[in-house]
């Protein structure tokens, strides 16, 4: 029997050390069973030589992958490099093995990303700062006990928050500094090496206010950064909504008054499940305000007007369709001319009330052709759906619905990244790169044109049976 190779690598969360060893196992036809990972302070190793670090050559996996493992890799199992290398072989003979959703390797890998997600999250979201006097000034210091190791990862997140300041946080493998132009590290610390007392709730508060410029608020990547299930147990956040309210309250004053309250009405018309003034909805009103500003790509040149999605905050599903048509675009509501009527009777059928749902598209603009008196539909490029998927990502962040559908190829892309084939893509689930469910269906105008009546009938029932698997997939999920 040949011995196991060894891969020393040098630190726990070692994404590119993995990444270039596996390319180099591969490339050498290592099975996976004849691998043992070791990083320092882990499972002892007691066979094989090292592994001489062969020349890595380029290795193409699907995105998805990348992605995942970036976050596993975080994972405390020590299992995590065994298993994403595992992977990494399936992949190389089957490219479709990341669709594979009953591999149970799969499954287990993109559980051990998510939590390592969801750590992340809680960093962001519990680290307390006290302020300590020392030489050159105070400085903030905190003590965290993350569950993975996620620390050097998300040290970002805290430079871009809190640039200006000089800060520590302190957890028990290692330790990161700012001193406002570098970051550095240090070894592990115990709680006891942190600061005591009350965290620095109305230190805190005022420093966040001052720093706080409306010019520059984006919600959606306020939102992305800091999950809003967290805001609640942060002293600071309890700003965030008369900041984001004054912000775009004085937004609305350089715009022309009559269209914002026209668009806002249109669109609030439908949104009916929140109160007033909670924080949902005083960032979703600014995402739309924030929308109605958007000159990511050129179709704001093209429309009438930003048409954004509409319907409850607090959807368990959010449909995604391609961009308004010409009605829509005239009425500033997505889903509002034909297709949206035929929608509308399909929904009804399968008993899904479409107040309790939450309707958006792909792009936010009506992209046509002239001729003559009409407007003529024209489908958004790759480029346009690019540019015009933060939206749909930040509705998707805010709302965070059970189930997401897509309704049609330029939905499916713009939420998967992928182009897909309807026919095959609408037997099951995907899952979306923040780990939630996405559906994929037709979309009801490919049902509007179809001429032949025995076609049509069979294609809309197919449509309905859709809808009803979504409605008790989203039940599901609720329970
Ligand atoms: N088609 C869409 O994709 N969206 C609409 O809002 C209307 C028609």
């Amino acid at each position: 029997m040949t011995e196991p190779r060894r891969v020393q690598l040098p630190a726990p969360d070692d994404f590119e050390g993995w990444r270039d060893a596996a390319r180099g196992l591969v490339k050498a036809g290592v099975l996976p069973e004849a691998v043992v990972w070791q990083v320092p302070g882990g499972v002892l190793d007691l066979f094989g030589e090292d592994l001489p670090t062969p020349p890595a050559p380029s290795f193409a996996v699907p995105r998805a992958f990348v992605d995942m493992a970036r976050s596993a890799i975080c994972h405390s199992d020590p299992e995590r490099f065994a298993l994403l290398y595992a992977m990494l072989w399936k992949l190389r003979s089957n490219r479709h093995a990341m669709e594979d959703r009953a591999d149970p390797l799969l499954d287990r890998l993109q559980r051990l990303a998510k939590e390592v997600r969801r750590d992340a999250h809680k960093m962001h979201a519990f680290v307390r700062f006290r302020e300590v006097e020392g030489q050159g000034g105070s400085r903030f210091v905190a003590f965290f006990e993350p569950d993975h190791h996620i620390v050097r990862n998300e040290a970002g997140f805290f430079v871009r928050r809190f640039a200006n300041m000089r800060w520590s946080i302190l957890t028990p493998e290692l330790s990161i500094h700012w001193d406002g132009k570098t970051l550095s590290e240090g070894p592990g610390a115990t709680r006891a090496d942190a600061p005591a007392g009350d965290p620095l709730e109305a230190v805190w508060k005022t420093y966040y206010a001052n720093i706080f410029n409306p010019a520059r608020l984006k919600v959606g990547a306020m939102l992305k950064e800091m999950p809003k299930k967290y805001w609640r147990n942060m002293p600071e956040t309890s700003l965030v909504q008369p900041l984001i309210a004054g912000a775009r309250s004085r937004e609305l004053e350089m715009i022309d008054r009559s269209m914002a309250k026209q668009g806002l009405e249109n669109a609030l018309g439908a949104e009916r499940r929140l109160e007033p003034g909670s924080n949902v909805r005083a960032t979703w009103e600014a995402l739309l305000t924030e929308a109605r500003g958007c000159t990511r790509c050129d179709l704001y040149k093209c429309g009438t007007q930003t048409v954004f999605g509409e319907g409850a905050l607090d959807a368990a599903i959010l449909f995604v369709g391609e961009q308004p048509g010409d009605q829509e675009d005239l009425a500033g509501r997505p889903f509002v001319g034909p297709a949206g009527q035929l929608f509308d009777a399909a929904l009804e059928k399968a008993g899904i009330d479409r107040s309790t749902t939450y309707v958006t598209n792909a792009v936010k603009h009506f992209k046509f052709v002239q001729r003559g008196k009409k407007r003529i539909h024209s489908k958004p490029d790759a480029g346009e759906i690019e540019a015009c998927r933060w939206w749909q990502e930040s509705e998707r962040a805010l709302i965070k619905p059970a189930v997401t559908v897509a309704l049609g190829a330029t939905a499916a892309r713009s939420l998967t990244g992928k182009t897909l084939t309807i026919s095959r893509a609408r037997e099951a689930p995907v899952t979306l790169r923040d780990g939630s469910e996405c559906w994929i269906t037709v979309h009801p105008s490919f049902l509007l044109r179809i001429p032949e009546e025995e076609r049509r009938r069979e294609e809309r029932a197919l449509f309905v049976r859709d809808l009803e698997r979504i409605k008790a997939r989203a039940a599901e999920l609720a329970t």
